[in-house]
Formats: structure tokens, sequence, C-alpha cells
């Protein structure tokens, strides 16, 4: 058995800066060796610890689909010493991964029924994730409508604009683009994430909310939706939580009885009632 502290080698085979401000890339890393390739079977919604040789690790949430084959990806803010480790590398530099890691998007739950995904800043990177999974030719007909409420402070600040643009000319996805402030080029929607998702007003009969964002955004958009009807069963969110070991061993990212790194980062918001408030 593989030991799980132990990085698997990666090389940055790509780098995409995703905003104007410079502090948010998305880094494309391939395997060094094919049988870890095969090995690392992920889903939507997961993360992993990357390494950086001589800095340390952060848990950073998979931004790639599983669909997409022989890399994977991460989209990283510039925060502290290991994200700026990777801001300043360059195509081509090995590094680490460890994953990968904690539970997924609850697909088996989401099939059959009408998903409205909701993301605000660069917290869409699991989102992105997600919906290229269920858009996936192979996935798409197991799934109902979908909707696509994501939004940004400024339109420079919107990550995966090339994506945003595709998705916004296909027919099985309802995809709406907002942003708090816009600019003089700005031709989309202007307005908080909570407004326009008033706005949308996306019906809740067989439908479940995802939702990842800032927690302002978050506690702003929760009333909208349980106005609309969506139940706490079926609104899922992420949390974001200090974390060492990545795999319920080290206690460090516990709410209640609960290991976010392990049994998380994905809950509904019938299971964090049920937690304590440390959240
Ligand atoms: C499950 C999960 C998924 C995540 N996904 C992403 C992602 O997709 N993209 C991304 O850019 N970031 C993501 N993060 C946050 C990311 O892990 C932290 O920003 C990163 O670990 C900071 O590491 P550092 O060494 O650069 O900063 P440090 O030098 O450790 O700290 C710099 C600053 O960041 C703060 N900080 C450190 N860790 C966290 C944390 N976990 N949450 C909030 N603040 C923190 C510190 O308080 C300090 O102010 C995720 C975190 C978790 C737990
Ligand atoms: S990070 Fe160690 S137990 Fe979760």
């Amino acid at each position: 058995m593989q030991n799980p502290y132990v990085p698997i080698p990666v090389e940055v085979a790509k780098i995409i800066t995703e905003v104007d401000t410079k502090d948010i890339k998305t880094f494309r890393l391939a395997f060094v060796n094919k049988k870890d390739e095969e090995n690392f079977t992920y889903m939507p919604g997961q993360f992993a610890e990357l390494s950086v040789f001589g800095k340390g690790e952060s848990p950073i949430g998979i931004a790639s689909s599983p669909t997409q084959k022989g890399y994977l990806e991460f989209t990283v803010q510039k925060a502290g010493v290991v994200t700026t480790a990777l801001h300043e590398m360059e195509e081509g530099t090995r590094m680490g991964v460890r994953g990968p890691l904690g539970n997924s998007w609850p697909i088996e739950f989401l099939e059959g029924k009408n998903i409205v995904v909701v993301g605000g800043g660069f917290a869409f990177t699991t989102l992105r994730s997600l919906i290229n999974y269920l858009l996936h030719a192979d996935n798409r007909a197991r799934f109902g409508t979908i909707t696509c409420i994501y939004g940004a402070r400024t339109p420079g600040l919107l990550i995966y604009k090339d994506e945003l643009e595709a998705w916004g000319k296909r027919d099985d996805i309802d995809l709406t683009v907002t942003v708090d402030n816009g600019d003089t080029t700005w031709k989309g929607k202007e307005g908080f994430v909570p407004t326009i998702c008033k706005e949308v007003a996306p019906r809740s009969e067989n439908a479940v909310t995802v939702i990842c964002g800032p927690p302002i955004m978050i506690r702003f958009t929760l009333p909208v939706f349980f106005d609309l009807g969506f139940s706490k069963d079926n609104i899922i969110t992420s949390l974001e939580m200090r974390m060492k070991c990545g795999i319920g061993k080290c206690g460090r990212c516990n709410v209640g009885s609960k290991y976010v790194c392990k049994d998380g980062p994905v809950f509904s918001l019938a299971e964090l009632d049920k937690l304590t408030k440390e959240y």
C-alpha cells in the first residue's frame, strides 16, 4: 500500500494567469509516472495537498474534471508561503501532489435532478470541475437542467473566461455571469450573486443547489434559496478549514465529530446543522 504522506511526482505542464490582478493562476500538472496517473481516480469536489519542495503543502480543490484525461488542474490564489512559491514556478518545474482527498460533490444524489450551481470569486474551482463533469457527453443525459450563476467583484476577476464563453453558447446549461461592478467594456449582468439568484429564481421542485463562495456571499444567498423552497437537504456546500494531514489523522480540521478533510469538505446544510457551529 502506498504511504499516504508521500507526494506523487508531477510536472507543471501549463500555467494560466486567470485574473488581471495576476494573483490567481491555474496550474496544469502532468504525472511523471503513468502508473500514478492511472491510480489517481477522483471525482469533482475532492481536493489534494500540493507540495512544493522545501516550502510545504497546501490543500487545494481539484479544478479539472475526471473526464479530462492526462493531467490535473488547480486554481490557486497567492496567499502565503506555499501558494507564493507556486506562483513563482515556471512550466517544467517538478513538484508533488498528495491525493485525491476528501469526499466529492454527491454525484449519485444529483442524478435525475435539476442542478443549480452557484459560485463566487475563485471558490468556483471545484464547481468548474462539477460542471465539466455534468456537461460531458458520457454524463449529461443522467442529469436534469443545469443552471449556473457565477459572480466576481469585477470583470477582470472572473476566472475560466474561455470556458464561461463556451458554456454560454450551449443550450444544455443556463449560465448567468454577474459582476458587482462592471466597467465600460462589460456587457453582462451587474449585481451581487444573491440578488441575481433572486432574479433567476430557479425552481426548487426536484432540484438541488450546490454553492461555493466567500462566506458573505453564502450568508446572503442561503435565505434566497430557502425562500425559493429549497430544503437544507438539497443545499450542498464545501467547507474550507485549516488542514495539515488531509487524511483524518492530525485532528487539525475537525468540526464537532467530523473531520472536514475526510468526512468533507462537501456537506449538505442539513448535515452541517447536526454539527457544532464551529464552521
Ligand atoms: C479543502 C480546501 C480546498 C481549498 N481550495 C483552494 C483552491 O482551490 N484555491 C486556493 O487558492 N485556495 C484553496 N484553499 C485555501 C488554501 O489551502 C490556502 O490559501 C493555502 O493553504 C495557504 O497556504 P500558504 O502556505 O500559501 O499560506 P500560509 O503562509 O500558510 O498563510 C497565509 C495566509 O493564508 C491564511 N490561510 C492559510 N491556510 C488557510 C486556509 N485553509 N483557509 C483560509 N485561510 C488560510 C493564513 O491565515 C494567512 O493569513 C483550500 C483550502 C481547503 C481546506
Ligand atoms: S487535516 Fe488532519 S485530521 Fe483533517
